[in-house]
């Protein structure tokens, strides 16, 4: 069997809106995250055709206003990471620090100053800090001014705000990734577009507008760094998951193979390769337009061409199965890319089947379709913990998760394929981007906080904290 790479980046991954806190502090504006109810109900509330984007503070709780405090706590929580021996970091900016309302002139220095020290922080301790430029959290104003990514004014919004950062970071952050999951939006646009029921997310062609923005705005910040910095790393990232036609049934196989390019593959495609896939016209035709109906100006299919991403990072939590067969096939509940439910597969608690094979699968998938390195940057289990007496989590069943999925990476190497690193979600407890939950806990390190908003923030280590140490220290040698 393959042995790890020497370099190969062992790390964790966050996203600001998540974890950060202090959501209007030192000049920050309002997110699309901060004004996101928590609790299960999030998405239903969000896709309600009456939803305005206003915080009701009186009816709700928004637990992305306070995070885990990592604002004012990051520094103890770099720490911790470093503990576990940490070759690398995935945070995101929080593009509301920067640009608090997204439209303006000039940045937020506050903001600039605060990833400075997160970002010097890191290199401390030798951490190799990921940056996700946009990740769930766009200004709120973009949405509620402009309407969110389907307008094309965002590109702009969306290039000078990554200039700034990458003029200021790039010196010091090799990895960079454009937009968190950008394939999600097929399925729930709330998150990456800022498209919900009220600004048109029911329309499918508003959702290809708004990809066509996002890559266009993407490979413009390809552009920019590499021209700043000739080493530098920016790839694409997408939630993959990885499709089963339910049976040999030709039927499910061409649904398999039309929703694997629709949601697996199109984004990726385009931002990899530089081009709309031969396939497009006929995803799009079942919304009953074309290519020629969004729009696409002048030189947009040059510069997508002229600017491919140089990896594919990608989020891998589960996998779906696919059945045109059976209207009364049971449903994979809580799976947020749809599918029915696979009688060979577990489920979290939240529903979401657990499948390390479908890992292997996926990177032999994408490696043999493009060739570019593959970052693992998002994997885990969201879980209930349960804190003892001594404040200590046994958290066996994270363990095995975390185990066979690295296993799977082991074997996706032994096959060929190209994995730069792997960064499990949630390193460290933060709020749940589905559900805004503190409750549903992907961390290595326990964070005292309660749904209802009760907790002292402090932090524990949990049992899977030595393990992934462990892990580490052997380069993926030692699993037990
Ligand atoms: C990915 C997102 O979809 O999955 C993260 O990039 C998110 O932001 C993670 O937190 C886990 O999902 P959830 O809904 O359990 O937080």
């Amino acid at each position: 069997m393959t042995d790890f790479p020497k370099e190969f980046l062992w790390g964790g991954a966050t996203a600001a809106n998540q974890l950060e806190g202090a959501y209007l502090e030192d000049g920050k504006g309002l997110s699309i995250a901060d004004a996101l109810p928590g609790g299960p109900k999030r998405f239903e509330i969000a896709y309600n055709p009456e939803f305005n984007w206003e915080i009701n503070l009186e009816k709700y709780t928004y637990p992305n206003h306070e995070g885990i405090d990592y604002y004012h706590r990051f520094k103890e929580d770099i720490k911790l990471f470093s503990e576990m021996g940490f070759k690398c970091y995935r945070f995101s900016i929080a593009w509301s620090r920067i640009f608090p309302k997204g439209d303006e002139l000039e940045p937020n220095e506050k903001g600039l100053v605060f990833y400075d020290q997160v970002i010097d922080e890191c290199l401390k301790y030798n951490i190799e800090p990921v940056i996700t430029i946009s990740h769930y959290e766009m200004p709120l104003n973009l949405v509620t001014t402009y309407g969110g990514w389907k307008n094309r004014k965002l590109i702009k919004f969306y290039e000078k705000y990554a200039r700034v950062v990458l003029e200021r970071y790039a010196s010091r952050v090799k990895y960079w990734m454009t937009f968190n999951e950008i394939n999600s939006a097929l399925h729930f646009s709330v998150m990456s577009q800022g498209l919900v029921t009220s600004n048109g997310s029911e329309e499918k062609k508003n959702i290809y507008q708004a990809w066509h923005n996002q890559f266009v705005a993407g490979a413009k910040v390809v552009k920019i760094a590499h021209e700043l910095r000739s080493d530098i790393q920016i790839g694409c990232m997408v939630l993959y998951a990885t499709m089963y036609a339910y049976d040999a049934n030709p039927v499910n196989q061409v649904a398999r193979l039309k929703e694997n390019q629709e949601f697996n593959q199109f984004c990726t495609d385009v931002q990899v390769r530089g081009k709309y896939p031969s396939y497009t016209n006929s995803l799009l035709q079942k919304y009953g337009f074309t290519l020629d109906d969004l729009d696409i100006q002048a030189d947009d299919l040059q510069v997508l061409e002229n600017n491919p991403v140089d990896y594919i990072g990608f989020s891998y939590y589960m996998s779906t199965a696919i059945d045109e067969t059976n209207e009364e096939a049971e449903t994979a509940n809580g799976n947020l890319v749809g599918g029915v439910k696979n009688p060979f597969l577990e489920a979290s608690d939240w529903g979401w089947q657990i499948d390390p094979t479908g890992l292997r699968i996926a990177l032999n998938e994408m490696y043999g379709r493009y060739q570019k390195p593959l970052f693992v940057v998002e994997n885990g289990l969201g879980a209930y913990d349960k804190l003892d007496e001594n404040n200590y989590v046994n958290d066996t069943y994270r363990i095995d998760y975390l185990r066979k999925h690295i296993k799977a990476i082991r074997e996706a190497l032994n096959d060929g394929v190209n994995v730069m690193g792997y960064t499990p979600w949630g390193c460290i407890d933060l709020v749940s981007a589905s559900t805004g939950q503190m409750s549903k806990r992907y961390g290595f390190i326990y964070v005292d906080k309660n749904d209802d908003g009760t907790g002292s923030f402090n932090r524990y280590k949990k049992e899977s904290f030595n393990w992934y140490k462990k892990v580490i220290t052997s380069n993926g040698k030692d699993l037990d």
